[in-house]
């Protein structure tokens, strides 16, 4: 059973349309724990090392712009394979292919308009907690329902 840590973005459309309380209850009712969480404004240095991956791509730049375009929620969020399991509450990229249930299903319709964002692999969740958040800004604390959550 492996205990991970991911970055989740709440991107600038649903903080705008009033839905990252929302969005984040979803996560914690799940039982994943929160061990990072704030509000930013995202700057250009930012987004285009967040995206670096994409750097080329035609989506690229209407990508950067949108992630600078208004603030998003960035959060950490610890639990059993919690890299897999939020990259699932988020459902697929598009929308239109995820599936109900999902957030990008019940709150979205668009691929650029897609909701949230969260960590791919172990490596790129590593790299990304470092972008978004300062080792102090981290809080190790114990949750008194681990036990009714973790086996
Ligand atoms: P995310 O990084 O946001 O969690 O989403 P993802 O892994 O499912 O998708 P990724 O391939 O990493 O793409 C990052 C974001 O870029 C936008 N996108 N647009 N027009 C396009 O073909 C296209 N492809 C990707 C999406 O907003 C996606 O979330
Ligand atoms: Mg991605």
């Amino acid at each position: 059973m492996e205990r991970e840590r991911t970055l989740f973005l709440v991107k600038p459309d649903a903080v705008q349309r009033g839905l990252a309380g929302e969005i984040i209850k979803r996560l914690e009712s799940r039982g994943l724990k929160l061990v990072g969480l704030k509000l930013m404004q995202v700057t250009r240095p930012i987004a285009e090392k967040h995206y670096a991956e994409h750097k080329g791509k035609p989506f690229f730049e209407g990508l950067v712009q949108f992630i600078t375009s208004a603030p998003v929620v960035a959060a950490v969020l610890e639990g059993t394979n919690a890299i897999e399991i939020v990259r699932a509450t988020n459902g697929l990229t598009n929308p239109l292919k995820a599936a109900p249930g999902t957030i990008r299903a019940d709150f979205g319709l668009e691929m650029g308009r897609n909701l949230v964002h969260a960590s791919d692999s172990p490596t790129s969740a590593a790299r990304e907690i470092k972008i978004f958040f300062k080792p102090s800004e981290l809080v190790d604390w114990t949750r008194d329902s681990d036990r009714w959550i973790y086996e």
